[in-house]
């Protein structure tokens, strides 16, 4: 069994906890090696966007993996982390959550994480840098976002406690990662992220991906963590876009 050996730097500020380990990455750091700082000033999220990261708002975490399980079972290494989010958040905070495909946490169908995984070449190998944005009040994200975005302050009712959440989620990436890298582990994570996510079945959603938007309803996740989309009497697989709940009426 792959166990994931964790070691966690510190750093007070940095333009992303992401390209920081990107760049200890190429120079050999090891699997496990995990960043957290207290703010960023240049975070970044899925599809080229910004992510607000003032100080002490948000728990900014990236971690270092140098997969062996097959490319095509790498979109699960999301899946993964979201699982260890999930958990983290419930064990740590009492704050339950919902997963969107492919890799938000949702409490009370407002974003409280986003996940942004990077593939990158390094001298030792294909690696994936696991950046994960928790946001722990609400000053982590603009106003103009209260209807779309929580925190962990405001789900749980209570000050967000920064370095148990960080303790449960190294345990939870530990875990889930370990799993994924089980014979059969795979079907487990992709099994146990459709038991987490009210998105993997039966979901009236529309995908927004660049100028085409699809609607339809969900219909599973495939093996490699692509969504199943029923539309128009067929299935179309989606690899890539931003998913919205739709009202089914
Ligand atoms: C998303 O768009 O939902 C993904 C957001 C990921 C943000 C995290 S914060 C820590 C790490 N460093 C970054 O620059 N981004 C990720």
């Amino acid at each position: 069994m792959t166990l994931l050996k964790t070691k966690v730097l510190r750093f007070e500020s940095l333009p992303s906890t992401n390209t920081e380990l990107a760049r200890l990455a190429s120079e050999g750091a090891e699997e496990g090696l995990s960043i957290v700082a207290d703010e960023q000033t240049a975070g970044r999220g899925r599809l080229q966007r910004a992510w607000s990261s003032p100080k002490g708002a948000g728990l900014y975490f990236s971690i270092l993996l140098r997969p062996r399980i097959p490319q095509d079972h790498w979109p699960l290494i999301t899946f993964a982390a979201a699982l260890g989010v999930a958990d983290a958040l419930s064990e740590a905070a009492g704050v339950e959550t919902d997963i969107k495909w492919p890799n938000d946490l949702l409490s009370g169908e407002r974003k409280i994480c986003g996940i942004l995984a990077e593939g990158i070449e390094t001298p030792a190998g294909r690696a994936v840098i696991v950046g994960i944005g928790i946001n722990l009040t609400n000053d982590a994200f603009p106003a103009d976002l209260t209807g779309v975005a929580t925190s962990v302050a405001e789900e749980s009712g209570n000050a967000a406690e920064r370095e148990s959440i960080l303790a449960a989620l190294l345990r939870g990436l530990s875990r889930w990662y370990s799993l994924l890298n089980e014979h059969g582990g795979a079907g487990k994570i992709v099994a146990a992220w459709s038991n987490r996510s009210s998105y993997a079945n039966g979901k009236h959603i529309s995908v927004k991906n660049g100028e085409e938007v699809w609607q339809g309803i969900t219909r599973g996740i495939e093996s490699d963590g692509a969504l199943r989309l029923w539309m128009n009497g067929e299935i179309k697989l989606v690899r890539a876009g931003d998913v919205y709940s739709v009202r089914s009426n």
